[in-house]
C-alpha cells in the first residue's frame, strides 16, 4: 500500500519553477492511495476515474498521457520487464492546482517500493515519482512530489533541503474550486512564453514573489495572521499580472475577502483551478466556506497545523 497527499501552495507557485522559494502544505484528507501485485501485463487503474490502461498496448487518445506516465515510471525501475498491476483511489480533485498527479505518482512508487521489499527515503520517492509528473507537467518545480511525499507544511526551493515551518497554532485556509480545470504544463509553458518574451518584467514579478514567501514564512512562524493575509492578496496580484487569474477566481477571491479572508489568492497553476482564503480563526472559516459553497462546484476548509515531515521509508 502507498499514500500520496494533496497539496495546497499558500505562495511562490510558478516563481518556484524558476528556482525561487514557495510555502506549501500537504492536505490530510486528500490524497491517493495505491497497492501493487504482480501480473501478466502491466496495468494501471484509477478509481474513482474508471480509467485503465496497459502498458504497450494502446490507449484511446485521451488516456495516453497517463499510459506513458506510468510506462515512464515503471522504466525508472530498471528491471527489464517489470510486470506489474497498479490499482489507485484517489480523492483529490484534478485539473484544480492540488498535487492530484504528483499524489498519484507517489502513491504508485510507494506501492511498487512495498511489492518489491524497496526501501527509498521520502525524498528519493519523490525525486523517482518526477518521471511520471514530468510527462503530465512538463518541468515541474518538484514542490507537488515533494510535498505529495513527504507531507507537512514546508518551504521548498528546487535543489534545497526542504524545511519545515514552524506555527504557533493551526492556521485555518478554506479552499474553494472554481468550474474551469486547468492544465499546469500549458499554464507552466505560458509563463515560460512571457519571460522570453519579456524577461526584466516576469524575473521581476519573480522577485516580488520570492520576498513575499519570506516575509509570509516570518509571519507565519510569528503568528502574524494579518501580515500572511497581506501577503497572500500581493502574490495573487503579481500572478494575476502574469494574467493567470480569471473572471471566475477573481470572483472567489472577492467573495472570501468580504465573507473576511484576511488575504486570498489563485493556488497552483491558475488560469482555472482552485483559490485559497486565510481565515482569522475555525468559526471564520466555517462562514467564508459556506459564503464561497455558492459559487463553487467545492469548497473545504483545512487547519494547517505544525507537523514532522515524512523522512523515513514507508
Ligand atoms: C503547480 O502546482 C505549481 C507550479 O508552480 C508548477 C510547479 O511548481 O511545477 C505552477
Amino acid at each position: 500500500m502507498g499514500h500520496g497527499f494533496g497539496k495546497i501552495i499558500l505562495l511562490g507557485e510558478h516563481a518556484v519553477v524558476y528556482g525561487h522559494p514557495s510555502i506549501a502544505a500537504a492536505l490530510d484528507n486528500y490524497g491517493a492511495e495505491a497497492t501493487a501485485r504482480s501480473a501478466k501485463q502491466s496495468v494501471l487503474t484509477i478509481m474513482p476515474w474508471a480509467k485503465s490502461v496497459t502498458t504497450g498496448t494502446p490507449s484511446a487518445p485521451s488516456d495516453a498521457e497517463l499510459r506513458h506516465a506510468f510506462e515512464s515510471l515503471l522504466s525508472s525501475y530498471a528491471m527489464g520487464a517489470l510486470s506489474v498491476r497498479v490499482d489507485v483511489h484517489v480523492n483529490v480533485p484534478a485539473g484544480s492546482g492540488l498535487g492530484c498527479s504528483a499524489a498519484i505518482g507517489v502513491a504508485i512508487v510507494r506501492a511498487i517500493d512495498d511489492l518489491l521489499n524497496i526501501k527509498r527515503s521520502s525524498s528519493e520517492v519523490a525525486a523517482l515519482s518526477l518521471n511520471w509528473e514530468k510527462v503530465f507537467h512538463g518541468n515541474p518545480s518538484g514542490v507537488d512530489s515533494a510535498v505529495a511525499s513527504h507531507g507537512g507544511f514546508v518551504r521548498f526551493a528546487k535543489g534545497q533541503p526542504l524545511a519545515l515551518l514552524h506555527i504557533p497554532r493551526p492556521i485555518h485556509v478554506v479552499v474553494a474550486l472554481s468550474n474551469v480545470v486547468a492544465r499546469t504544463k500549458d499554464m507552466v509553458a505560458f509563463v515560460s512564453q512571457q519571460l522570453s518574451r519579456n524577461n526584466r518584467r516576469v524575473v521581476s514579478v519573480f522577485e516580488g514573489i520570492e520576498s513575499l514567501v519570506n516575509r509570509a514564512q516570518r509571519s507565519v512562524e510569528q503568528g502574524d495572521l494579518d501580515v500572511l493575509g497581506q501577503c497572500l492578496d500581493l502574490n495573487h496580484a503579481l500572478l494575476s499580472s502574469l494574467l493567470l487569474s480569471t473572471p471566475e477566481l477573481e470572483q472567489l477571491c472577492a467573495e472570501a475577502r468580504s465573507a473576511g479572508a484576511l488575504g486570498a489568492k489563485l493556488t497552483g497553476s491558475g488560469g482555472g483551478g482552485a483559490i485559497v482564503a486565510l481565515a482569522s480563526s475555525a468559526s471564520s472559516a466555517q462562514s467564508i466556506q459556506e459564503r464561497l459553497a455558492r459559487l463553487s462546484r467545492q469548497c473545504f476548509t483545512v487547519a494547517v497545523h505544525e507537523r514532522s515531515i515524512r523522512e523515513s521509508s514507508c
